[in-house]
């Protein structure tokens, strides 16, 4: 039987936005469990599949393998910051589109062992790629200062409460240090109960959203690829974001570089009502386009 994977989102808006074909080559930024990879393979293109998790790096290349249509893939264990690097020393020309499905996978966000996940009772990682990464989240919440953690989440997650939480998270820990995400997240559970506040996502949804944020330094790295974007030419970007702040950032970007792009999208295109129905992940997904000159 086949393992459950990832579901891609907007899967049919991204083949109809790169209109792939056996004489383009595409990079997939975000490779994940390879699932838009698979699609842009079966129309006969060429992908460069970049994941700096060497899991679903591994994930996706086997599942391509099974698929019979490995021929025209690369897999690339790297960071997508690092796109003009990964560009150049692989010698990639021609580049007809470049998809950034940001954030992470149904698979790590539901891992107990990773950090992603509230019900993880074994860790507060959170890093992308252990093997090079050495911050993890746990050193974040345990040693950051209570104005670095409320910058930490009330940029990266809006969370209303991140002054109080942050002074209290640094107040906790002299006793009693997080060891583990499940531990964190029924602190802040705790703290919204006694503030008679109920919230329809779980309550430390937002504040594991701003870690896993800081810890990988995703903002930041999805500046830098974007500006190396900014040097192909004719060449197609795809941007899926799943939060306000990640969408923010990539609407700026457009709004600023108007002038180096031959289309762009004044309105982010979102799943339709029957993809939310059969997959309730892609509710908050939103994609934005542009081509360059
Ligand atoms: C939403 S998933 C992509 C899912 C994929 N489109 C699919 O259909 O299976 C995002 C993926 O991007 C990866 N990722 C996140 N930030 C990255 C970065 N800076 N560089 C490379 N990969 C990154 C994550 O590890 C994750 O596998």
């Amino acid at each position: 039987m086949e393992p459950v994977y990832h579901q891609p989102v907007l899967a049919q808006e991204i083949i109809t936005f790169f209109q792939p074909g056996p004489n383009n080559i595409y990079i997939d930024a975000t490779l994940g469990n390879g699932g838009h990879t698979l699609e842009l393979l079966k129309h006969g293109a060429k992908v460069y599949g970049i994941d700096q998790d060497p899991q679903n790096l591994t994930i996706a290349t086997s599942r391509i393998r099974a698929n019979n249509v490995s021929k025209n893939f690369i897999g690339i264990n790297d960071n997508f910051a690092n796109l003009e690097k990964i560009i150049s020393s692989n010698n990639i020309k021609c580049i007809s589109g470049i998809l950034f499905d940001l954030g992470l996978s149904s698979n790590q966000l539901k891992s107990a062992t990773r950090g992603f996940s509230f019900n993880d009772s074994t860790s507060l990682d959170m890093r992308l790629d252990p093997t090079v990464q050495t911050l993890t989240a746990k050193e974040i919440i345990n040693t950051y200062s209570a104005a670095e953690l409320f910058n930490i989440f009330s940029k990266y997650a809006q969370e209303k409460y991140s002054r109080e939480i942050a002074d209290n998270i640094t107040t906790v820990r002299k006793s009693h240090p997080f060891e583990t995400s499940i531990q964190l997240a029924d602190y802040i559970k705790e703290f919204y109960r006694q503030k008679h506040q109920s919230v329809h996502l779980h309550p430390a949804t937002k504040i594991l959203m701003a870690l896993r944020i800081a810890t990988n330094n995703e903002y930041q790295n999805v500046t830098t690829a974007l500006n190396s974007c900014l040097k192909l030419h004719q060449t197609k970007i795809a941007l899926i974001t799943f939060h306000s702040g990640e969408d923010r950032l990539v609407k700026q970007f457009i709004n600023q570089n108007k002038q180096s792009f031959s289309q762009f999208s004044t309105r982010p295109i979102k799943p339709s009502s029957s993809e939310i129905r059969q997959n309730h992940l892609s509710r908050s997904s939103l994609l934005r386009t542009f081509t360059l000159k």
